[in-house]
This record gives C-alpha cells, structure tokens and sequence, in this order.
C-alpha cells in the first residue's frame, strides 16, 4: 500500500513518522506545507497520481484554536475545504481517506461520553470548520475513516504537557481550569489506531466509518496538569480555578469525554488509560533530552 500523511511535521504526523519506519509492509509518503498544500485540488491529485497513493491520512489542520475566531477563513480553508480537496482525490483514485477530527464538535453539555451518533454543534470556529470538514468528506469520499480525537499531546510540537513543563519548572504555583472535562490522548498511541485502521482496510475489513479516540479514563486540565507536575517531580503547585477566572477567546466545551465503545468493540483496541500514556510520553522526552 502507498500512503500519503499530509501534515506530517505536526504532532500526529511525526508519531506516524516514527510508527512507519517499524513496517515494512507500507510504503510511506511523508509531506507537509510548502510542499504539499492540502487546499490545493491539482497539487494533491499530481503528487497521489504520480505516488500511485492507495491511503491519505490527513494530519494537516488549522489547529489555533483561539486564532481561528479572527482567522476564520484560513481555518475554514484548511479544515473544511481542504478536507474537500482529498476527499475528491480519494474518489477519483478509490482511494481510504482517514482523517481526523476533534472532541471540539460537541458543545460540552452532556454529562456522558458523546457517541458518534450525537448531535455536532461546535461552540467555535475551529470546531464548526472541523465538523464542516467532516461533512464534506461524508458526503464525497466513499471509502473513509474520520476518527475523533481530544487533548492530543506528544514529544512533538507544542502542546499542554510541554507548557505544564516549561512553566512548571519555571513557577512555585500555576493557576490551572478545573471545571473543564476531557480525556487526554497521547499521539503516539491514535497513530498506532490509524495503522490499525490501514490494515483494517487493507484486510476488506473497514466500512466508511466515524469513530472516536482517546485515551481512557477521564480529567479536568486541572488533574491532567497535576499529573504532568508529579510525574515529572516537578515542585510547582497547582491550583485550580474556574474557566471564567481564565477567559480564553474561544469558546470551549466544558465536557468533552468520547466514548470509545465503537471502536474498541469493532476493531478489538485495547487503549491505555491517559495516565500510564502521559508516563510513557514524558519518559520518552527524558530519553530525548539525554541523547
Ligand atoms: N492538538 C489537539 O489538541 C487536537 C485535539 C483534537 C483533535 N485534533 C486534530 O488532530 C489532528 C492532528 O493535530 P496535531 O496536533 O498533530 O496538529 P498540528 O501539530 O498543528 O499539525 C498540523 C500540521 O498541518 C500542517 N498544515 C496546516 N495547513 C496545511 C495545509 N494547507 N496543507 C498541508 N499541511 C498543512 C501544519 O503546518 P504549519 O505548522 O506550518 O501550519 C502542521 O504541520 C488535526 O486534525 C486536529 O484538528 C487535535
């Protein structure tokens, strides 16, 4: 199978990175802006056709989330209409296009884990332009997996984790929301999810499809940054304080656990819980900075 990532020096698309040099059964096509703009209908359909490309996974995004209220059609470009853009090239070539998508389609007012089936209404630019995305790819691309993720951290990029490092090492306390409800996701392990997707896919075994993924188990930012600080024997306190304490320019859903029933039943996952992640990610940087 030949397989484009697009977006791959984001944080999803490094992980694949890693995860694709430990197969050989793949032939893996790595690319990101300026070389390959997703927006762009004939620079994609060339670069699959010349590639003979069986497989896009989408990682490209316009992921400022706060920046997207004033920048909304730069998001709407990447996130909708780039999305657009693959899923005709996935058509045309009869093509899987897996492509990912956010917790930041539901508006957080339920209190149980948000199925597949509810309803999307995203409170802000960044979730409407991913939700719109999504229903472009419904509506063109046959053969397609979207799978929603939430709070994507990794060694790569920056994230909340590298933040909640760099202050806490910084600060004796950090003030922290706590009213906000989500499950954190290590990219390393939606990356190996995706692959497992392929060879779903491969095997005859995926149908078009939206699923979702995180980690397991369930935080405020406020657990999830204490976590970060005791993991990484960091002195720094922290305090929890309420999103109206905190404004952040766009708004966000105050819970936004998935479940993930549909995708560990169907595809047989088993997925590790956001603190033993958050452990692996963390030794992972240590391994890093050590050489
Ligand atoms: N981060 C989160 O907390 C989170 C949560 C839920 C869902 N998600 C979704 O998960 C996916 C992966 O997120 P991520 O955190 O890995 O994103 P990321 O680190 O921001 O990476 C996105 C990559 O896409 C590139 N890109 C932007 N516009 C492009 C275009 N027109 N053509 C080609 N590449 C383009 C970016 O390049 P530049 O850096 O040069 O712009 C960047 O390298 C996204 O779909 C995102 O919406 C993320």
């Amino acid at each position: 199978m030949n397989i484009l990532v697009t977006g791959s020096r984001g944080q999803l698309g490094s992980e694949l990175g890693e995860l694709s040099a430990l197969t050989e059964k793949q032939r893996f096509f790595f690319c990101d802006l300026p070389d390959l703009d997703i927006t762009s209908p004939t620079h994609v359909a060339s670069f699959c056709h010349d590639h003979a490309i069986e497989v896009i996974i989408n990682c490209a995004a316009y992921t400022a989330v706060d920046k997207a209220e004033s920048d909304a059609e730069a998001a709407f470009r990447v996130n909708r209409d780039g999305a657009a853009v693959l899923a005709a090239c996935a058509r045309e070539r009869n093509a899987l296009l897996v492509h990912i998508s956010t917790d930041y389609v539901f508006d957080g007012r339920s209190s149980t884990p948000y199925r597949e089936t509810d309803p999307a209404t995203p409170l802000g630019v960044y979730g409407v332009s991913k939700w719109e995305g999504e229903e472009q790819i419904r509506r063109i691309a046959p053969s397609h997996c979207i799978i929603r993720t939430s709070w994507l951290y990794s060694i790569y990029g920056s994230n909340f984790v590298k933040t909640m490092l760099r202050l806490g090492a910084e600060r004796s306390e950090l003030s922290v929301v706590a009213d906000q409800i989500g499950t954190p996701t290590w990219a390393a392990d939606l990356a190996k999810a995706i692959l497992l997707m392929v060879e779903r896919y491969e095997k005859g075994a995926l149908s078009s499809v939206t699923y979702h993924y995180s980690n397991e188990g369930v935080c405020s930012w406020y657990d999830f940054a204490g976590a970060v600080m005791e993991l990484a024997q960091l002195p720094c306190k922290v305090v929890a304080v309420e999103s109206s304490q905190y404004p952040q320019i766009a708004p966000r859903p105050q819970y936004s656990v998935l479940s993930k029933s549909a995708i560990k039943k169907e595809c047989g996952l088993e997925i590790p819980h956001w603190r033993v992640s958050l452990a692996a990610m963390l030794e992972k940087l240590q391994q890093e900075a050590n050489g």
